[in-house]
C-alpha cells in the first residue's frame, strides 16, 4: 500500500516571515497520518519553515538544485546545502523551469541522480503541454521524460521516488485535469515503470498529480487507483490545502 504524499509547492511566493506564518497556520489540522505532508518553500525559507513545523511530521522540501557538488555555479543551491539544512525532498524539472529555466530532460535527469546520491528523494515533474495533448502524443511525451529522467536510476531508488504528473495546461489555470485524464497518465507512468524496472518497482513508486488541485476535487483525484497524491501550486499558500491533505 502506497501511502499518499501531498506537496505544496510554494513557488516564488512568500518572505521568510510570511512563511514561517503560513507555515504555523497550515501545520494545525493537517492530517500527517493519513499522507505524508511536504512544504517546498523558496531557498530563502528553509530555515524559517523547518523552525515554523518542528514538532510536526510535516517536511520541508526544495523547489530546485544544482547537480555538481560545489564551484564556480553562480546562484545554484547544492544538494549537500540543503541536507545541511535539513532538506529530504527536492522538486526537480517542473514545468516552469523547464520553459523559463531551459531545462531539459537530460538535465532533469543529472539532477534526479544527484538527489538520490545525496539522500534527498527527488519530486521529478513531467506533463504535457496543450498542443502535445491535442495532437494525442501525451502519453508518448510523457514515457519519454520519465525514461530520460530516470536514466541509470536504479530500482531500489526508484521504489522512493515521487514522480509529479502536472499538465501544463492544468498549472494556475484553474483548468484541472478530469480524474479519468489524470488517472490515465499515472497509470501509463506505473506502466513504463515497470518495462524500465520491474512490477515490485512500479508498484512503490509514488504518482502524484498536480494542476489546480483544490479541496473541492482532492478527493476525487486522489481517489484515482494510480493517483498517490498531488503537488499543490496555488492553493497550497492558502488555509484550503488543510481540506486536500484531509481530503
Ligand atoms: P497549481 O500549480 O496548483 O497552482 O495549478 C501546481 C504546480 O505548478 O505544481
Amino acid at each position: 500500500m502506497r501511502k499518499k504524499v501531498i506537496a505544496g509547492n510554494w513557488k516564488m511566493n512568500m518572505t521568510p516571515t510570511e512563511a514561517a506564518a503560513l507555515a504555523e497556520r497550515l501545520k494545525n489540522g493537517a492530517d500527517t497520518d493519513k499522507s505524508d505532508v511536504i512544504f517546498c518553500v523558496p531557498a530563502t525559507d528553509i530555515y524559517a519553515v523547518s523552525q515554523a513545523v518542528k514538532g510536526s511530521n510535516i517536511s520541508v522540501g526544495a523547489q530546485n538544485m544544482f547537480f555538481e557538488d560545489n564551484g564556480a555555479y553562480t546562484g545554484e543551491i547544492s544538494a549537500n546545502m540543503l541536507l545541511d539544512m535539513g532538506v529530504r525532498y527536492v522538486i526537480i524539472g517542473h514545468s516552469e523551469r523547464r520553459e523559463l529555466f531551459a531545462e531539459t530532460n537530460e538535465t532533469v535527469n543529472k539532477k534526479v541522480l544527484k538527489a538520490f546520491e545525496k539522500g534527498i528523494v527527488p519530486i521529478m515533474c513531467v506533463g504535457e503541454s496543450l498542443v502535445q495533448r491535442e495532437k494525442a502524443v501525451t502519453i508518448e511525451w510523457i514515457r519519454m521524460q520519465v525514461k530520460v529522467g530516470l536514466f541509470g536510476v536504479k530500482s531500489d531508488a526508484a521504489k522512493k521516488l515521487i514522480i509529479a504528473y502536472e499538465p501544463i495546461w492544468a498549472i494556475g489555470t484553474g483548468k484541472t485535469a478530469t480524474s479519468a485524464q489524470a488517472q490515465e497518465v499515472c497509470s501509463a507512468i506505473r506502466a513504463v515503470l515497470a518495462e524500465i524496472y520491474d512490477a515490485d518497482t512500479a508498484e512503490a513508486t509514488r504518482v502524484q498529480y498536480g494542476g489546480s488541485v483544490t479541496g473541492a476535487n482532492a478527493g476525487e483525484l486522489f481517489g484515482q487507483p494510480d493517483i498517490d497524491g498531488g503537488l499543490v501550486g496555488g492553493a497550497s499558500l492558502k488555509d484550503d490545502f488543510i481540506k486536500i491533505v484531509n481530503y
